[in-house]
């Protein structure tokens, strides 16, 4: 097995090549906080697209915060996970993350289970400092699944969990910006498309 030795928070560690700085960091007592990332350890399979940015750390010599999930490490890199600009930018990627969301945590059904709540809480955020257009998507109700996509955060697991684990294909990302979201084909409704109701993609959204 081909390794590399690299130091994160002052700590320097060998992992095997090819790790994540975020794997690389649980090995080594360290946990940095991940939204869009999810891993099913025994399939290995892992759905890392670096879309949300809450998990970026700085890396020595690079101009950029990198994202800790897509980010490998290399041979003698420097990683700093807690520092202030750290912190600050997770920080502002959360608060804009949650300025298109429902403020409606008192009814949501996954509020106490939900891990955008978790993380604010997390991180101390209580206000949203930015005001923009929100999101308002209509809601696609099936005779078992509801996808309200206006709390949609666009991490796709759910598209990773229809596509590569149940192997359905229902789920796919459509649209640009602004309007993208996780739908089936032509953003038909559920009922129309392939999907079989096994309840993997919910089961997985955070
Ligand atoms: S419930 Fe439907 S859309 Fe969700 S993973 Fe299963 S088949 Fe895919
Ligand atoms: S609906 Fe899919 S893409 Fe949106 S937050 Fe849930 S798992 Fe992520
Ligand atoms: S968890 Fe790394 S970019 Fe989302």
């Amino acid at each position: 097995m081909e390794t590399v030795r690299f130091t994160i928070d002052k700590k320097t560690i060998e992992v095997e090549k090819g790790t994540t700085i975020l794997n690389a960091a649980k090995k080594a007592g360290i946990d940095i906080p991940s939204l869009c990332y999810f891993s099913l350890d025994g399939m290995k399979i892992e759905n890392k697209p670096g879309g949300c940015r809450v998990c970026v750390v700085e890396v020595e010599g690079r101009r950029n915060l990198a994202p800790a999930c897509a980010t490998e490490v290399t041979d003698g890199m420097v990683v700093r996970t807690n520092s202030m600009r750290v912190l600050n930018a997770r920080r502002t990627v959360l608060e804009l993350i949650l300025s298109d969301h429902p403020f409606d945590c008192l009814v949501c059904a996954k509020s106490g289970n939900c891990e955008l709540q978790s993380l604010a809480h997390r991180m101390g955020v209580r206000e949203i400092p930015y005001q923009g257009a929100q999101s308002t998507y209509r809601k696609d109700t099936s005779p078992s699944i509801i996808r309200d996509i206006d709390k949609c955060i666009m991490c796709r697991r759910c598209e990773m969990m229809c596509n590569d684990v149940q192997t359905v294909g229902a789920l796919s990302a459509i649209n640009r910006g602004f309007m993208a979201v996780v739908a089936p084909a032509f953003e038909m409704n559920l009922e129309k498309s392939p999907c079989t109701y096994c309840g993997q993609c919910v089961a997985v959204c955070p």
